[in-house]
């Protein structure tokens, strides 16, 4: 095998894969985003309601190659200033996973530059250290289409995660009622935009767990209250209202668990810098909003990555790269690509 360089400027490429956006983004040590290309799949899964995995595994093979070509293009610079790969290993969709992985590691062995395997969660977990200036430990509300959960994040290997979900994530929930109500795919923003336009106080709904003063969460009991109601035949105006109280109802099960995970951290005395939600639920407003207000009541500093950087994206990947490579966190080449990947387990 090929001598291995290391450069004195750090300039990731890196490459995302794991779900429905084909993605790869080139940034640098200075917190530079010099490009972040995103191919989304949606049209192409639109029509089933959801990801459908085979045809996500072949989309990113056709994309792929365009995709960071562009990066490289749009970021100005040449390939050889590349100090290495990052490339999403998972937890994520198998076949679109292995495909983002072979690439960054084809294009590692090609360049003599380190792969870095990235764990999908774990750029979601860092993503808000991008743009802002968070030190560790934070306080974190994961909250994805495949991940839900809160955690202590003391440093780029170091988490404790202190609730979960025990069926549903958040993002799921909101796709499944999206596709109950009939309103389409993604549900996320979706639901967002239409819960403007409703009366969020209209239908009392379940808020599970919120009697408990633990940090897990349990979104299947507000799914099924959704559905019931929606199996009646109801106007546009209440479907609106049912998606409105839907909404308002995550919002409060999120602010209590988030409320709940901040006594426990004082509790222990742990010495909390500010509290962060990332994922692709983060990218909704009023989540954002209401956890904010709750921060602040409590002289907490609140942080959230530009919306952007909160749904599937390269830079993120590219960034833990960046943190990876100052502490030469270097992966063989050989390193399998898995579909389940919990955190704290390189
Ligand atoms: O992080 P992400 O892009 O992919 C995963 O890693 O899963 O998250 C996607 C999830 C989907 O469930 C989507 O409906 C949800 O994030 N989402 C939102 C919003 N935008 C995306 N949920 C609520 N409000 C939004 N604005
Ligand atoms: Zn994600």
């Amino acid at each position: 095998m090929k001598k291995i360089s290391l450069k004195k400027n750090i300039t990731i490429l890196g490459i995302e894969s794991s779900c429905d956006e084909t993605s790869a983004s080139i940034v640098t040590e200075n917190k530079e985003v010099l490009s972040n290309v995103i191919y989304s799949q949606i049209t192409e899964h639109r029509s089933f309601g959801g990801v459908v995995p085979e045809i996500a595994a072949r989309a990113h093979l056709e994309k792929i190659d365009y995709v960071v070509k562009k990066a490289i293009s749009e970021a100005g610079i040449d390939i050889s200033e590349v100090s290495a790969i990052a490339g999403t290993c998972g937890p994520g969709l198998i076949g679109g996973v292995i495909v983002g992985a072979t690439f960054a590691k084809s294009l590692s062995m090609a360049l003599s530059v380190p792969f870095i395997a990235i764990n999908h969660i774990e750029a979601h977990a860092i993503s808000v250290r991008l743009t802002e200036n968070i030190e560790f430990p934070y306080l974190l509300m994961l909250a994805s289409g495949g991940h839900c959960q809160i955690c202590i994040v003391y440093s780029i290997n170091n988490f404790e995660v202190i609730g979960k979900t025990l069926d549903d994530s958040v993002g799921e929930s909101f796709d499944k009622v999206a596709k109950m109500l009939n309103l389409g795919y993604p549900g996320g923003p979706i639901i967002e935009k239409t819960s403007k336009n409703g009366n969020s106080k209209r239908f009392a709904l379940p808020l599970p767990l919120c009697h408990k003063k633990s940090c897990d969460f349990s979104f299947s009991g507000l799914k099924t209250a959704v559905r019931i109601i929606s199996e009646k035949s109801i106007s546009n105006q209440l479907k609106i209202d049912l998606c409105a109280s839907f909404q308002k109802a995550v919002i409060d099960v999120m602010t209590y668990k988030i409320d709940i995970a901040i006594q426990t951290c004082e509790k222990n005395n742990i010495p909390l810098t500010g509290v962060v939600i990332a994922g692709g639920v983060a990218a909704n407003q009023s989540i954002r909003q209401a956890l904010q207000k709750l921060c602040y009541g409590k002289n907490m500093l609140f942080f959230s990555p530009p919306i952007s950087y909160c749904t599937d994206n390269a830079a993120m990947v590219a960034w833990l790269g960046v943190e990876k490579y100052k502490q030469q966190q270097f992966n063989d080449l050989n390193f399998q690509p898995r579909p389940r990947w919990p955190l704290n387990n390189n």
